[in-house]
C-alpha cells in the first residue's frame, strides 16, 4: 500500500503545499505526491514544471490533456484517476469549489480515500482544524476543514492568553483582523485605499471569530468571541489586533511568557510586517515561515489584570501549511507524528 497525498489546486496555497510535501516525503512518510492543474495556462508552464522537477505527478481533466501537451506538458493522470489513487487529497481551490468537489467528486471514492481536506474559505467541508489547538478532536474523520490563516492566529492567540489559564478562563475575545490586499503571487484585488466590512454575523461580526468558535467547539467549549475585519493596501501578511478578557488575574510577563513558550508562536520586536516577511524569505522554507502566528512581543498590554491587549502578524500561507502537513501526518502515521513532525521544525521560528 503506497502513501500518496494529491494536492487539487497549485494557487497560493496549493503551490508551496505540494512544493513541501515532494521536498520532505521522506521524512513525512510520502511515497508520491500528486497535482491536479485546472487551467493550460502559458504563464503558469514555469510553475509546473518547477513542482515536476521536485517530484510531483501532474493530473489534469482528460478533456484538457491535449491542451496541457500543446503547452509541452504531460499529464500522467485524470483527475479522477488521481482522487481515486489517492491516501489523502487535499483541496486547495478557490472558494466555493472544495464543497462543490466534495459533491462531485469526493463523495465517489469515500472508501478508496483516507481522508479529504479542504482549506479555510470552505466552511462546512468537515471538521474545523489547526494544529496545536484541536489535535486531539481527529480521529477517523473523512473529510477536515483546514481553518484559514487568520483564524488560526486568533485561535492560538486565545490559547496562550486566556486557556493556559485552564478551560474556562476566558470571558471574552475581541479581534480586528487587519487584512493584506492581495497575496504577492496574485495579479488582482488590489485595493487603493482601507476597505471594511461588514458585520454580516449577529453573533460573531465575521466569519473570522465564527470559525474560531467552531473549531474550539470540537473541543466543547463555547467561547464569547467577535471579530471585525478590514482590507488595506499591503500584500505583506494580516495584522491582528486582539482585546482578550479573562477570569483569573494575569501580568505582561506571564502573557509574554506563554507566547514564548508555544511551539508554534514566533515573537518579534519588529514592528513593520514587511521586515517579518522579508525574514521568511532568507530563512523560511521557499520565502515561509510556517508558525501559526508572530507575536509583538512589546505590544503586549495586560489592563487592570484581566484584560489583554496585543498585535500580531499571521503568516498567511505558513499557518495553513504547517496544519495540513499536520492533518496529513496524523492520518498516514498517527504512530510516528511527533517523529515526523520533526521535518518542519527549521520553518518553525521562536523569533523572528
Ligand atoms: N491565500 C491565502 O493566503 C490563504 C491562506 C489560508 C487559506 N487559504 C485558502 O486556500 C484555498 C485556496 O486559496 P488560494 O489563495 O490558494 O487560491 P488561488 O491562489 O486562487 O488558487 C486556486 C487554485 O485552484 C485552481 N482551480 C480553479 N478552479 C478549480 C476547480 N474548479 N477545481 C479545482 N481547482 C481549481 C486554480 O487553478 P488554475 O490557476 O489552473 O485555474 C488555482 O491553482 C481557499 O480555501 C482559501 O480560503 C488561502
Amino acid at each position: 500500500m503506497s502513501n500518496i497525498v494529491h494536492v487539487v489546486g497549485t494557487g497560493t496555497i496549493g503551490e508551496p503545499l505540494i512544493g513541501l510535501l515532494c521536498d520532505l516525503r521522506n521524512e513525512l512518510g510520502i511515497d508520491e505526491v500528486t497535482f491536479y492543474k485546472h487551467s493550460p495556462v502559458l504563464t503558469d508552464r514555469p510553475k509546473v514544471r518547477g513542482l515536476l522537477k521536485r517530484g510531483g505527478i501532474l493530473a489534469v481533466r482528460g478533456e484538457k490533456v491535449d491542451e496541457f501537451r500543446e503547452l509541452g506538458l504531460e499529464p500522467t493522470y485524470t483527475a479522477e484517476e488521481a482522487i481515486e489513487r489517492a491516501s489523502v487529497v487535499i483541496d486547495c481551490s478557490p472558494k466555493g469549489y472544495g464543497l462543490e468537489n466534495k459533491e462531485k467528486y469526493y463523495k465517489k471514492y469515500e472508501d478508496k480515500v483516507k481522508a479529504f481536506l479542504a482549506q479555510g474559505s470552505e466552511f462546512g467541508f468537515g471538521k474545523p482544524y489547526a494544529v496545536g489547538i484541536n489535535d486531539e478532536a481527529l480521529g477517523g474523520d473523512k473529510y477536515i476543514q483546514i481553518v484559514s490563516c487568520n483564524t488560526h492566529n486568533i485561535a492560538v492567540a486565545i490559547k496562550c492568553v486566556a486557556l493556559e489559564g485552564g478551560n474556562d478562563n476566558l470571558v471574552s475575545g475581541r479581534f480586528v483582523c487587519i487584512r493584506r490586499a492581495s497575496d504577492i503571487s496574485q495579479d488582482s484585488k488590489f485595493i487603493p485605499s482601507p476597505y471594511v466590512n461588514e458585520h454580516k454575523d449577529e453573533k460573531f461580526g465575521t466569519h473570522h471569530a465564527r470559525d474560531v468558535w467552531h473549531l474550539y467547539k470540537t473541543l466543547g467549549l463555547d467561547l464569547d468571541v467577535f471579530s471585525s475585519a478590514l482590507k488595506i493596501n499591503t500584500q505583506y501578511m494580516h495584522s491582528i489586533w486582539f482585546d482578550i478578557r479573562v477570569k483569573r488575574e494575569t501580568s505582561d510577563e506571564e502573557i509574554k511568557q506563554r507566547f514564548i513558550e508555544n511551539p508554534r508562536v514566533a515573537i518579534t520586536y519588529k514592528k513593520l510586517s514587511n521586515l517579518v516577511f522579508s525574514f521568511g524569505r532568507d530563512h523560511g522554507h521557499y520565502g515561509r515561515i510556517l508558525n501559526q502566528t508572530v507575536v509583538v512581543l512589546p505590544t503586549i498590554r495586560v489592563r487592570d489584570g484581566k484584560e489583554v491587549f496585543g498585535f500580531c502578524f499571521t503568516p498567511q500561507d505558513g499557518n495553513s501549511l504547517l496544519s495540513s502537513v499536520s492533518a496529513v501526518v496524523h492520518i498516514l502515521h498517527p504512530e510516528e507524528y511527533e517523529e515526523r513532525m520533526k521535518a518542519l521544525s527549521p520553518f518553525l521560528f521562536n523569533e523572528v
